[in-house]
């Protein structure tokens, strides 16, 4: 039997969740957004800079070799995360720039004219419009794979879009808009027997349980620290060793060479290859204490409290007059997207704000995925292990009053 998660007890670790806005006490439900943090990653941010900060990988003195020490342990943390080994993972400012370094470096030194770069319907911009860059400067073209109207992938147009043409196929683990949780070993295995190279954006998983970048076993996986606890500005590359090892660099300065004439330069092993100039050493900390305050909670736990509060969520904004759940795969995480009819999704957060209650209303940076589904916009509650019971009872208290008053 699953252990109850006590999540009164974790919101106690969080101390903004204890503020109140609009003379309310917050009810926070845009975590997909950005999550909150936990005081243990705080005070290491804080005490980084109290107590040990100092660039990485220059001084030869005792507070270099402790920031540098606590800078590798973080590397270690994020690896041993994702399954993967320190050389396999690359600090970036968060899932954007990952892939923005996944396609200008392995995309433009292996694609070329004809080749077929394929994402899907369901894509963050992020996991699109690098793409388009890079399809631009080589002559490749991007495709995206279709959802049927639940949500979920459409497995056999995929299926037929993996062919020996398409070279590269990115793809969300977990929708940002839908909440749908794609089934990348599987999709990975199938794309692999077509000699795919395969990218999985973690951006919305990795705040919601342990990964295996193995047993996923896609070459690349991106996420960013924001969303899963740590914080803003700091996340992760994954790229196995072998795909890591022939990559040219991303960017060029400091800390990213071996030797450097004013000819030429050679470049240092990955992953220092990808990290020219002082890293997020803080960030990067803070990233690591953010993954070891996750993992010491019971994730089983976790999945279970967050998989109540969407199924509550689901049933008390499905029964609302006029209101259209967006995204209803069977396999979904607790993210949940809505319109209303005749109501725009920005009155109704407005509404909802005047009560305390943070969701996000827009098109969530995925205008294809809108397009689709026939919206402009839509509003979306994502919930985290912190979230209560009661605060989904007053999201719905909330939705169903702006209904009345504005319908
Ligand atoms: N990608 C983030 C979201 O879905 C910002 O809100």
């Amino acid at each position: 039997m699953t252990a109850t998660f006590d999540a009164d007890a974790a919101r106690r670790d969080f101390p903004l969740l204890g503020k109140t806005f609009r003379d309310k006490p917050l009810v926070y439900l845009d975590n997909a957004s950005t999550s909150q943090k936990p005081d243990v990653v705080i005070d290491a941010i804080a005490n980084f800079y109290r107590e040990t900060n100092s660039n990485v990988h220059r001084g030869v003195y005792a507070l270099a070799e402790e920031a540098e020490a606590a800078y590798d342990q973080a590397r270690k943390t994020v690896a041993s995360h994702l399954h993967a080994s320190p050389e396999e993972i690359i600090f970036v400012r968060g899932t954007t720039e990952a892939l923005n370094l996944v396609s200008q470096s392995y995309g433009l030194s292996n694609l070329k004219e004809g080749d077929v770069i394929l994402v899907t319907e369901m894509e963050h911009h992020a996991n699109i419009v690098p793409w388009q860059l890079v399809a631009e400067q080589t002559g490749a073209t991007v495709k995206a794979a279709p959802i049927d109207d639940l949500g979920q992938l459409d497995r056999n147009a995929l299926g037929t879009l993996l062919n020996e043409g398409t070279k590269i196929l990115s793809l969300c683990q977990v929708s940002n808009a839908l909440g749908t949780i794609n089934p990348v070993a599987e999709i990975v295995a199938e794309a692999k027997e077509h000699g795919v190279v395969t990218g999985g954006g973690g951006a919305q998983s990795v705040p919601h349980g342990s990964i295996d970048v193995k047993a996923l076993g896609c070459d690349f996986f991106a996420f960013s620290g924001h969303k899963a606890f740590g914080p803003m500005g700091i996340g992760a590359l994954y790229g196995a060793e072998d795909k890591l090892a022939h990559m040219p660099p991303y960017q060029g300065g400091g800390d990213m060479i071996d030797k450097v004439t004013i000819e030429q330069t050679t470049f240092a092993a990955p992953p220092q290859r990808f990290e020219a100039g002082t890293p997020n050493v803080a960030g990067a900390i803070g990233l690591g204490i953010a993954l070891d305050y996750f993992n010491s909670l019971d994730h089983e736990a976790v999945a279970a409290h967050e998989q109540a509060l969407l199924e509550q969520a689901t049933a008390g904004l499905s029964a609302l007059p006029g209101l259209i759940i967006h995204g209803q795969a069977p396999d979904k995480s607790a993210v949940l997207s809505f319109t209303v009819k005749d109501v725009h999704p920005h009155d109704l957060a407005t509404f909802l704000d005047a009560d305390g209650i943070a969701i996000r209303a827009d098109h969530h940076c995925c205008q294809p995925l809108m397009t689709r589904i026939g919206q402009t916009a839509t509003a979306r509650a994502s919930f985290a292990f912190y979230n209560l019971s009661e605060e989904v009872d007053r999201l719905v208290k909330a939705v169903s009053r702006t209904i009345d008053c504005l319908r």
